[in-house]
């Protein structure tokens, strides 16, 4: 659809009327797609955002561009930045936003079909929603294994390793001739995403909602989860920017607003605000 045009239908949806369908009980499958932003108000930059986004600020790694941060053939010949950036970002500093706490009330609330992550911080997690409610599609910290002969390794080894100051690179002694990374299981570029991260594609063929919070969609295949949602159910963006084609379909609403601020103001019009906030403060 030619947005320079006058679209030929009013779109006839808004975030009131989102809010109502979640009320009225109809809506009980609800897909939920996020990326980084929605961990930038826990203290962890995101990566694309001008100032604060963290490849504007991996410049006191010299790298050859900032990707390189996260990319496998970089990462073997030179893995100091990566280490370096793991020291800063390894889970457990951080606290949850509201907006994880949100889609843990989803979860609560029975409607929360499946939560695609790209963040590798496992704040979803430690905001109480289950392993099988989550698809870490660029897995996370919560396991690491040698890059060469795959032996995995204890949470506690690796994490001495980075969070040494300074940090001491893990090696592989599985055997004296492998001498391997250890590297946690978050997906690298140049690296193929989990198995569960395609099986879990027919899970979109059958939703009522799906919402798209704190992503660039500038990553594939993440970013053509929204794609695949079937027409007919609504797609709600909240993000600070309009990313992707969502916006293209009649029942598309886009809200562009801080994520935090904006899950308080669906959850009061839906009439969930109070618990969104007591979840919140015991997570
Ligand atoms: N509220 C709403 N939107 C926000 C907020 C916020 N508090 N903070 C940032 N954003 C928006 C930004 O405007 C941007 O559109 O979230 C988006 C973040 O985009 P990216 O920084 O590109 O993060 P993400 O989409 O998760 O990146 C995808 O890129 O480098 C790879 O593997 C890495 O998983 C990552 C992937």
């Amino acid at each position: 659809i030619d947005e320079s045009i006058e679209p030929l239908y009013l779109k006839r949806r808004d975030l009131k009327s989102i809010a109502e369908y979640i009320a009225s009980g109809e809506c009980q499958k609800v897909a939920v797609m996020v990326g980084a932003g929605i961990s930038t108000s826990a203290g962890i930059p995101d990566f694309r955002s001008p100032d604060t986004g963290l490849y504007a600020n991996l410049k006191r790694l010299d790298l050859p561009e900032p990707e390189a941060v996260f990319d496998i053939t970089y990462f073997r010949t030179n893995p100091l930045p990566f280490y370096t950036l793991a020291h800063d970002l390894y889970p457990g500093k951080y606290r949850p936003t509201i907006t994880h706490s949100f889609i843990h009330l989803l979860h609560k609330k029975g409607i929360l079909k499946m939560c695609w992550t790209q963040n590798i911080d496992t704040l979803e997690r430690a905001a109480g929603v289950p392993g099988e409610k989550l698809v870490e599609a660029h897995g996370s910290f919560a396991s690491q294994r040698c890059i060469e002969c795959k032996a995995p390794y204890p949470d506690d080894w690796i994490k001495q390793h980075i969070l040494a100051n300074p940090v001491e690179i893990p090696t592989c002694k599985d055997t004296p001739e492998c001498n391997g990374l250890v590297k946690p299981d978050i997906v690298f570029f140049g690296e193929p995403l989990p198995a569960e991260f395609s099986s879990s594609m027919e899970q979109l063929d059958d939703v009522d909602l799906a919402i798209v919070m704190g992503t660039s969609l500038m990553v594939y295949p993440f970013a053509g989860l929204p794609t695949r949602v079937p027409h007919g159910p609504p797609r709600l963006l909240i993000n600070n920017e309009k990313v992707g084609e969502i916006g293209s379909r009649r029942d598309d609403v886009i809200f562009l607003k801080e994520c935090d601020e904006a899950v308080k103001i669906l959850c009061k019009e839906i009439g969930w605000l109070d618990e969104l906030e007591k979840l919140w403060a015991d997570t």
